[in-house]
């Protein structure tokens, strides 16, 4: 029977799989997914991190991206989410899964991609920004697609969404990832 479906890496279903088991809503789409093993592919010796593991859906698709010299560190609060994701990724060791406060990811900065989805995007914006390598890829995910400029989110300016569009050490764009979903994509400029 064909599918219309494109079929995701392994790693990425046995991560679904346990967001399934753990009752977890909130992983990313997988369109967001392939923007983030893209975003990692660029940076083959480079530190990939990401706030909010999850059940390490996102994880694995950064993963999917992630070089033989790269390492991935990404860091959730929910102490039996962790442990389930690091279970994901128990057989390779570029990969560590915190469990924490986002402010863990600092000891291992700066950072050549970050995707920021879980503490940091909007209790520390500006530290967020500073954790960036230069040339460090920001991806912030979970916006709602607006055709005004400066952007709009229920009826009023989106100032977080405006903060990084605009900020001076970014250069910074908007992609609709899917009709209903638009991502932050940024680069810190060197
Ligand atoms: C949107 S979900 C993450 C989804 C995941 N990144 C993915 O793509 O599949 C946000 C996660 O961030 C975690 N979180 C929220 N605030 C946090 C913080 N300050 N430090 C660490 N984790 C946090 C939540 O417990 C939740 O699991």
């Amino acid at each position: 029977m064909p599918t219309t479906e494109r079929a995701v890496p392994p790693r990425v279903a046995a991560a679904e799989r346990v967001a399934a088991e753990a009752g977890f809503k909130q992983s990313c789409v997988p369109e967001v997914g392939r923007l983030l093993g893209l975003a990692a592919t660029t940076k083959p010796h480079g530190v990939i991190a990401e706030s909010g593991t999850g059940s390490g859906v996102g994880t694995a698709w950064l993963h999917s991206g992630l070089g033989a010299e790269a390492r991935l560190v990404t860091v959730e609060r929910d102490a039996e989410l962790a442990r389930r994701a690091a279970g994901v990724f128990a057989d390779d060791d570029r990969v560590a899964v915190l469990t924490g406060d986002w402010r863990l990811l600092e000891q291992h900065a700066p950072f050549d991609v970050f995707f920021c989805d879980g503490g940091g995007k909007r209790d520390d914006p500006e530290r967020v920004v500073e954790l960036l390598a230069p040339g460090g890829l920001l991806i912030l995910d979970d916006f709602t697609p607006s055709p005004h400029w400066p952007p709009q989110f229920d009826g009023e300016v989106d100032e977080l969404r405006l903060f990084y569009l605009t900020h001076p050490a970014l250069n910074a764009t908007e992609v609709l990832t899917t009709p209903f979903i638009s991502t932050v994509v940024a680069a810190r400029r060197p």
